[in-house]
Formats: C-alpha cells, structure tokens, sequence
C-alpha cells in the first residue's frame, strides 16, 4: 500500500479517535492565531492581559482585550473544519466508537458546530471565575455590562475562566487528555504549532500508546516528524475531504 492507501485504509478502520486542535482550526473562521504574522502575541501581550500578575495589575484593560476577542469570537462562526470534526463524531458514535476533542482554544467554536465530546484545555472566554470565592458562572453577553465584572455571590473581581501563563491545566482537561491519547487508535492534531505543552506532548504519548498519528497544519511544525502523516494546508478544506472518505460526502 502507498501513503495514501494507507492513510484512507487507516481513517475508515479507526473507531477510537482524539483530536487536538489550536488556533489555526479557527483561522478560516476569521480569528487570529497566536503565532506568526499578525499573531496576537508579543512579549507585552502576554505579560499585560496573560499572566496572573498583568491581569491583577490592570484588570479593567486585561478585561477590555478579552471583550475584544469575546466579541469576535461570538460574530464568527463555525468553519467547514469544526462542521467536518461534529460529523465525523457522529458518524463514530453510529459506528459505538467515538471522537474527542482537546482543544487549546477558548472561542466556543466546536460546541457550536455540535461537537459533544470537547475538553477545554485551556478554559473557555464563555465562562467567568471570581479570583475571591472562586464561583465559576457561563456568561455570553457580549459586551458585559459592567467592565470588569463583579461575581454575583461576594462582589469579588471576576477573571475569564482561561489558563493563563505560569499556571496549571485544570486537572480533570489533563486527566481527560491522557485518558484519549491512552486509549485512541488514531490521534489527529490540527491548527497548532506544537510547541506549547503539555498539550503537544499528547500526540507523542498517543505515538507512544500505539496510535497512528496524523497531523493537519497549514505549514510543517516541530510535531511533524512525529507523526505517521503530515498534510499540509486550510483545515477547512482538507477536514472535509477526510471526513468525506471516511463517512461519505
Ligand atoms: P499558534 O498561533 O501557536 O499556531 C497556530 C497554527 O495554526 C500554526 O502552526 C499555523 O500554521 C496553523 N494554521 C493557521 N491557519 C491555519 C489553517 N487555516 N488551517 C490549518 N492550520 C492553520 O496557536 P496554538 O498552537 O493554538 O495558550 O497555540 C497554543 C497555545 O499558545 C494557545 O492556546 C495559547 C497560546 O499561548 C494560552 O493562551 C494558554
């Protein structure tokens, strides 16, 4: 069999499969990434809205930035890429296998393009936590009337429920994460440039499990000579095509 055969051959028998995702799955639908030209971060960025000590500085500026990327978050919508995933899912479940989700990004989109299984690993710019009593609430007005918000119990100062710099993933995203990259037989990345851990460090672990291992980027990353597959270009066009293969257009 040639790569491609293999590859097909591989997509149509996996029954167990976990994607890790990152900002370029959401590129095409109009979001920044991270990295790169026209990236959201540089070093100010970061230190200014992305650390526990830049947010307890200026909350009401760190929060204004969140408004911003809340507010495009919530005109965008799902691309062909997050619809292709939320179908394959549900061709598996038809199939009593099952696709999950661990997605890097906060922006909500899988969820909306009916993806069921999603682990947030980075938390969710939908949800606020009080930095006083710790309360955790879903909040989806955009924009939020009162800047920065205020936690309806104890009138503590509420956070976006996101990981920032310098802190820990939520245990149970982790413990999620590992459980996937144990127990899937094929473990796709798509839209991420591998090189913020521990989130990179699964597609390994999943190599290292016994998964086939296939990468879906627009341009090489240091994942790619890991993995079985590497395919180069738009998610929102080369998704589509993979689903379409293993499920039927
Ligand atoms: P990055 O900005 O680091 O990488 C985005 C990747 O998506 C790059 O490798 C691009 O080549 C690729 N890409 C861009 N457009 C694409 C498209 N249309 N189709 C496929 N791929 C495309 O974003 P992440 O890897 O998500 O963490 O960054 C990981 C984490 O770093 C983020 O969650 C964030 C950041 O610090 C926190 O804020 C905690």
């Amino acid at each position: 069999m040639d790569f491609a055969q293999e590859l097909i051959a591989c997509l149509k028998g996996s029954r167990r499969v976990g994607v890790l995702t990152g900002a370029g799955i959401s590129a095409e639908s109009g979001l920044p990434t991270f990295r790169g030209a026209n990236g959201l971060w540089d070093e100010k960025t970061i230190r200014a809205f992305a650390t526990p000590g830049g947010f307890a500085k200026d909350p009401k500026d760190a929060w204004e930035w969140y408004e911003h990327r809340r507010g495009e978050a919530a005109k965008a919508g799902p691309n062909p890429g997050h619809l292709a995933l939320a179908r394959w899912e549900e061709w598996l479940d038809r199939q009593s296998g099952w696709l999950e989700i661990l997605t890097q990004n906060i922006d909500g989109l899988h969820q909306r393009a009916g993806s069921k299984r999603v682990t947030e690993l980075h938390g969710s710019g939908w949800f606020l936590r009080c930095t006083r009593c710790g309360r955790r609430r879903e909040e989806r007005t955009h924009p939020l009337p009162v800047r920065p918000p205020r936690c309806p119990e104890c009138g503590g100062l509420e956070r976006p429920n996101v990981v920032f710099f310098q802190e820990n993933l939520p245990e149970e995203a982790l413990d999620n994460a590992a459980r996937v990259a144990r127990e899937c037989d094929l473990f796709v990345t798509v839209g991420t440039s591998g090189v913020v851990q521990p989130a990179a460090s699964f597609v390994l672990g999943a190599s290292g499990n016994g998964a086939a291992t296939l990468e879906v980027n627009l341009d090489p990353t240091p994942l790619s000579p890991h993995v079985t597959w590497a395919l180069h270009g738009p998610s929102g066009k080369i998704l589509p095509e993979l689903v379409a293969l293993v499920s039927g257009p």
